[in-house]
């Protein structure tokens, strides 16, 4: 597994690689990897010939510093996790690198980044998608591979290829969870004993939503579902939100016919948690 640190040795070595006709997927993380990520690079490696995964806590997508100074940093177990996967490459870079200059890039996805985490978490969206396309750019990757667990962050990555014109084919992957249900994260290390006894109680209440969707009104059971979660002290609704797939925008009612998505955010001690699944039986 080669590592690099500097954008032109990356560049160079993948063209090189590219011009030998390697088909390259590309896996980016901000490190802290677990199974969640690992699955990405699985499936780059089955659907590539070469595997390409960054590391890199991208500060400009932070709005809260705390949050940015203990995220969880651990890049040699990343770079021993990555080689067992099967992981070609990792670039794994300094924010100077990345950054030389002052980030003024803004981009417009328009109601995309301002539903849901966008309203909570102003200017990240704008941060994520300044690093991708820097990314994009340097990896040149035939396909790229995103959780879902992100759900918001999988629509703008889409609306960004769509508006840059990058030709990468965007590969979206399920969420990966612990036997609890809880969804896998970095940020789930800095959950205590106890708090992270609670946790699962997202998962367990996005399900129980599920179940009641044909049976009472949207606003009836957001406002059950908040009370379920925000009756442990610790825990803080920021949003339940029933959505369009597709433009993320809320729906009044649910017809099984238009793809659609529960998605949930709650603070619980130190962490912010997000979580989703689909609407749709199938
Ligand atoms: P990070 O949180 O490290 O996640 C990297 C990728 O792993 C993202 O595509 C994310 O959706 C996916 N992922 C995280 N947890 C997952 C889980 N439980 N199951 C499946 N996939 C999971 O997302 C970012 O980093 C950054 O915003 C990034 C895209 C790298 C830009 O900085």
């Amino acid at each position: 597994m080669q590592v690099f640190e500097h954008i032109t040795d990356t560049t160079d070595f993948i063209q090189s690689q590219k011009n030998n006709g390697k088909q390259i997927g590309f896996v980016p993380t901000m490190g802290a990897l677990h199974d969640g990520h690992i699955s990405l690079v699985n499936r780059a490696r089955e659907e590539n010939d070469m595997v390409v995964a960054s590391i890199f806590v991208n500060p400009i997508q932070f709005n809260n510093k705390e949050d940015l100074e203990k995220y969880p940093r651990k890049p040699q177990r990343d770079m021993d996790l990555l080689k067992v996967a099967g992981c070609n490459v990792v670039f794994h870079p300094s924010a100077k690198e990345m950054y030389p200059d002052e980030v003024t890039r803004k981009y417009d996805f328009g109601s995309l980044e301002k539903v849901m985490e966008g309203k909570f978490r102003p200017g990240h969206f704008n941060g994520v998608a300044v690093v991708v396309k820097k990314l994009f750019d340097i990896i040149s990757p035939d396909n790229a591979y995103f959780g879902e667990k992100d759900f918001q962050q999988l629509a703008v990555i889409k609306a960004l290829v769509k508006k840059e014109n990058i030709p990468v084919n965007i590969i979206s992957c399920p969420t990966i969870r612990e036997s609890d249900g809880l969804a896998m994260s970095s940020r789930n290390e800095r959950l205590n004993k106890e708090q992270r006894k609670l946790a699962p109680v997202l998962y367990k209440t996005l399900k129980e939503i599920r179940e009641r969707i044909h049976k009472k009104p949207i606003p009836e059971i957001i406002s059950w579902a908040t009370g379920e979660i925000n009756q442990y002290p610790e825990m803080k609704v920021e949003y339940i939100e029933i959505v369009d797939s597709e433009t993320l925008l809320p729906l009044q009612t649910f017809n099984n016919n238009v793809p659609s998505r529960i998605c949930i955010a709650a603070i619980l001690g130190p962490v912010r948690l997000i979580d989703n699944i689909s609407l749709n039986m199938n």
